[in-house]
């Protein structure tokens, strides 16, 4: 449906006042009553701008004043991409051919992009290439293969899942792409009854030539947990941790679940101060970000802002804490009589967060430390 006028708008007046009421639209599912609130990009309402809204639909949603409506807003190329517009793009040099019908597909495709010079990457996003492809890819993953003899895997560089948005690293962080890298996409594909050519592409900006940023800025997993044990008609929780070997800026969140995924929240146990203190009682801990209302249809991606991106001492253990929920209550629950295990198809569980992190030397953490204490 579109909603660029009032006429498109209009009939779905009801469904409007519904979705944005219970915050299920725009979609962005970070909890705003816990942990940090800041969020580059965030597109979501405000209580002022949900009560306008459902105040207009209880009103009969009326038309008002056509002189007074701005113009629809027109929309670009630069709009298909969350990270605007990418630099280099690289795609599968020809589309795979998916079956109509059979078991999922797990594919590998190596391209080579002929990159004549190294790249640093400040912002990057992987997406099905046409909407018939956006059909059948359940996920895929792009790893950089620097040296196909040496190292055939390569470094994992970046992931599509369903409605996800782009990676954007914090100010002065990049990922080097080195001359002469190649992209190996590893794509997994849903067969939906017909036939479909699927074509996915890679997108990045990159630092102007010659400007080296002084971080590393990586996503990897964190807390996973893959003895998933989820009985028939439960809600259940289970825990993973990270520990950081270094000082460590977080730069975004994205929990990682499947359709039974009902919430996961993300905290930071903190070291002790002091190697040989004998403190009593239990660790300082502290919830940095919870998703509370999880959907499997969108694998979004939440970038703190700056200013309170999580700094954290080495030693911090990050601590996951998944909960899936496997009763009827879950519509979008494939079976609610079966146990669910860790698995790769949607209809079996996965527990972990994607967080995109840049390693802090003990200096620069206490200068930022304490830059964020004068703030
Ligand atoms: C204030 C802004 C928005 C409003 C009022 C809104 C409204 C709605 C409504 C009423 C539905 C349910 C349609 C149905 O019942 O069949 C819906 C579903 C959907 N919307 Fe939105 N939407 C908004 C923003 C967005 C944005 C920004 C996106 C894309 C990035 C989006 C993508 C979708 C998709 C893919 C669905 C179907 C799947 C789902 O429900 O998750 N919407 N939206």
């Amino acid at each position: 449906m579109s909603l660029l006028t009032y006429q498109d708008a209009r009939p779905w007046a009801r469904a409007i006042k519904e979705k944005v009421a219970k915050r299920e639209m725009p979609p962005w599912y970070i909890d705003k009553n816990i942990g940090i609130t800041d969020f580059k990009d965030d597109p979501s309402l405000s209580d002022a701008d949900i009560a306008t809204i459902t105040k207009w639909v209880d009103d009969g949603a009326p038309q008002g004043n056509p002189a007074d409506m701005p113009p629809p807003r027109q929309f670009s190329d630069v709009d298909q991409w969350h990270i605007g517009k990418p630099d280099v793009v690289v795609s599968m040099k020809k589309p795979y051919i998916l079956p109509a019908a059979g078991p999922d597909n797990i594919v590998d495709v190596l391209v080579d992009p002929g990159f004549t010079e190294d790249m640093y990457v400040m912002a990057v996003e992987s997406k099905p290439a046409d909407p018939r492809s956006f059909k059948v890819v359940h996920h895929f993953t792009t790893n950089l293969i620097e040296d196909q003899e040496d190292d055939p895997i390569g470094l994992f560089f970046n992931e599509y899942a369903l409605g996800k948005n782009g990676d954007i690293f914090p100010p002065n962080s990049g990922r080097l792409i080195k001359a002469g890298s190649k992209i190996n996409f590893n794509l997994h594909l849903n067969p939906r009854g017909e036939e479909t050519p699927v074509t996915v592409q890679l997108g990045f900006k990159v630092f102007p030539k010659g400007v080296v940023p002084k971080y590393v800025a990586f996503t990897q997993h964190m807390g996973d947990s893959n003895e998933l044990d989820i009985p028939a008609g439960q809600v259940v929780r289970h825990d993973g941790y990270f520990r950081l070997p270094q000082p460590a800026l977080v730069a975004s969140f994205q929990p990682h679940m499947h359709n039974r995924g009902k919430a996961m929240c993300m905290e930071a146990i903190y070291p002790d101060v002091r190697a040989d203190s004998a403190r009593p009682g239990p660790a300082r801990t502290e919830t940095l970000s919870c998703v509370s209302n999880y959907q499997f249809g969108w694998h979004i991606t939440y970038p703190y802002a700056d200013n309170v991106a999580p700094l954290l001492p080495a030693g911090t253990i990050v601590h996951i804490t998944a909960w899936h929920d496997n009763t009827a209550n879950n519509k979008y629950n494939p079976n609610p009589r079966n146990w669910v295990g860790y698995g790769q198809r949607s209809i079996d569980e996965m527990s972990f967060a994607w967080v995109t992190i840049t390693y802090l030397d003990e200096a620069d953490y206490q200068q930022r430390v304490q830059a964020r204490q004068s703030q």
